[in-house]
């Protein structure tokens, strides 16, 4: 048993660690300076300690997406968990867990001793690049396995903005997160255990309590199909092995870059079709053809695996899209939700096509601001079941974050689901199912245009801009009927605001919309992510019900709505771009 010593260390505050929800993201240049973690850490401690339980005795859960500066955070956090009364910390091999994996674990994993998890520091950047130049995270995820409220990440601000010391078991051996196994310690308050387990494990059991894995491998390993999944060098890897090639057969030449790395590759870890570049190719959507056939299926997942791209052969999936077709099929094709969905929800940004779901299949149905945690709560109320954004991101309550792994399984099972007994002949592929959603339900024409680092002055202006014409829709429509007169009527526009229908509490300024008669809409919000300047987005949707013209091209069909949102919103004019930086 090795016994350590707690000492508390003087510090001051550093501006500007304000978590947002998706916790504290800062360049690794400005977290590797002394006592920056450390304080962040400790403002953690002080304000979880205010509610009981949390801290001291608790079992907390430390790992990420093994992105630069993990390892050394991990050891900083293990020591200050041991100064400050934390009983246990729990640690993925090597330091890595995936964001859903993480709050799979803090929900679900019992450990040698029979204890429970009652948080976690993630240590993730998500889609932001990581290594020495790029990007560090941290952010603290509660005992439901969602992420820290506001009211709590306003109370860690607070701490960071007046904290005078630290504590930290600084003669505590650095633990060895390679090996797993259990390490004992003993301190002024007694034991301290580290525990280092499988990163997979726990997650690959709750997979297996939510899909029938039987029917995912036959449709994997059998010859027709073929599949190919991109962890971007993500965290994503550490899972994708086990799931698909060990458990459901695939080949393991339908892995690619899933070999975790602390800078992903130097790439961007983000799955869409502008980074996720080698998947797009092989799936034949490339500007260069592939080599020979693409694949059946092909997924990326972003650095922490909580979000994800479907793709078909040659063929895209949009996000919004996804959701829709996996609360379509879900109970047919996924065992978890065969007794039915409690509900369903999406952002106001991501398409309707899944408001016209919960209206044929009468589910109750949520539109939230864009975040996560919105879903949290109505998923902790058994209001919903499933729900997704537009920004990549799908999932179910089975845990509290957005699930990459997840997406991709739905995914298959709808495949499995839509191929059982006919295997042996032409196969039903992502394609078929996603034109049988469309011909089913109607189809939403669904574009994003992003400019990114705009003038974050600029961007505002724009906003205000946006929002005043709002107040004569006369004017608005005469404006349009100026650029294209193909164009139907502003039945509507305002900003969104939402009302949480479980705890009440209103959410404004959550984007500014324009709604149009015939259903379609435009939406203009400033990015709640980037890192520099402004991020302007421009959400453009118009929903087609007339079978014979759901095949379009989708820049085709937008194009009109695109050139009215651009005139309208004086874009050029507020940001001196001619183009977006980046089209989803
Ligand atoms: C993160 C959140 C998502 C959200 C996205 C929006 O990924 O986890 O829930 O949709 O950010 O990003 P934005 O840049 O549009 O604010
Ligand atoms: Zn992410």
């Amino acid at each position: 048993m090795v016994l350590f010593n707690v000492s508390r260390k003087d510090t001051i505050p550093f501006d500007g660690q304000k978590p947002g929800t998706s916790g504290l993201r800062k360049k690794v240049k400005v977290f590797i300076q002394p006592n920056y973690l450390e304080n962040f850490v400790q403002a953690s401690f002080n304000a979880l300690s205010l509610t009981a339980e949390k801290v001291r005795g608790s079992t907390l859960v430390v790992s990420g997406d093994g992105r630069y500066y993990s390892k050394e955070a991990i050891q900083i956090i293990t020591k200050m968990s041991a100064a400050n009364g934390v009983r246990r910390v729990w640690i993925g091999q090597n330091g890595l867990l995936s964001t859903p994996a993480v709050s799979g674990v803090i929900r679900e994993r019992v450990g040698h001793d029979g204890s429970k998890a009652t948080g976690a520091f993630i240590l993730t950047a998500s889609h932001n690049p990581g290594g020495p130049n790029e990007d560090f995270g941290i952010k603290y995820n509660m005992e439901n396995g969602g992420p820290a409220p506001e009211g709590i990440t306003n109370k860690i601000y607070e701490y960071t903005t007046t904290i005078k010391e630290y504590f930290i078991a600084e003669d505590l051996p650095d633990v060895d997160i390679t090996t797993t196994g259990v390490t004992n310690f003993t301190g002024p308050e007694g034991p301290f255990d580290v525990e280092v387990f499988d990163s997979a494990s726990d997650y690959l059991i709750l997979m297996k309590s939510i899909f029938d894995f039987e029917s995912l491998r036959k449709l994997l390993s059998s010859p027709k199909f073929t599949f190919c999944y991109d962890a971007l060098h993500g965290v994503g890897g550490a899972y994708a092995k086990r799931i698909f090639v060990d458990e459901l057969g695939a080949q393991e030449s339908s892995l690619i870059n899933c070999i975790p790395k602390e800078d992903f590759g130097g790439g961007h870890p983000d799955p869409n079709l502008t980074y996720a570049k080698e998947l797009v190719a092989r799936m034949g959507l490339g500007k260069s053809e592939s080599q020979g056939e693409p694949p059946e299926f092909g997924a990326a997942a972003d650095g922490d695996a909580d979000r994800n791209m479907i793709l078909g052969k040659r063929f895209f999936v949009t996000p919004s899209d996804s959701v829709a077709i996996i609360a379509a099929n879900a109970v047919e094709a996924i065992p978890y939700f065969s007794t039915g969905l409690k509900g369903v929800a999406r952002s106001m940004p991501t398409s309707a096509a899944l408001d016209v779901v919960a209206k044929s299949l009468n589910l109750k149905f949520f539109e939230v601001p864009t975040g996560w945690k919105f879903f949290g709560n109505l998923m902790d109320a058994g209001l919903c079941s499933v729900c997704g954004e537009e920004s990549f991101g799908t999932g179910s309550d089975h845990i509290r974050e957005k699930d990459g792994i997840w997406a991709v399984l739905a995914w298959l099972s709808i495949l499995a689901y839509k191929n059982k007994d006919k295997l042996e002949d032409k196969l039903v592929t992502v394609e078929d199912i996603v034109r049988q959603h469309w011909s089913t339900y109607g189809r939403h024409y669904y574009t994003r245009y992003d400019y990114e680092n705009v003038d974050a002055g600029a961007a505002k202006e724009l906003m205000a801009y946006l929002v005043k014409l709002q107040s004569s829709l006369s004017e608005v429509n005469q404006l349009i009927k100026g650029v294209r007169s193909d164009v139907s009527n502003v039945v509507h526009a305002d900003e969104f605001e939402y009302k949480d229908s479980v705890d009440s509490s209103i959410s404004s300024n959550q984007g500014i919309r324009y709604l149009f008669e015939d259903g379609s809409r435009l939406i203009f919000r400033l990015s709640g992510t980037g890192s520099e300047g402004a991020t302007i987005r421009l959400y453009i949707e118009q929903y087609e019900k007339d079978p014979s013209k759901i095949g379009r091209l989708s820049q085709d069909a937008l194009a009109p709505l695109v050139q009215v949102a651009l005139k309208l919103s004086k874009m050029q004019e507020f940001t001196g771009r001619s183009a977006p930086t980046v089209i989803t």
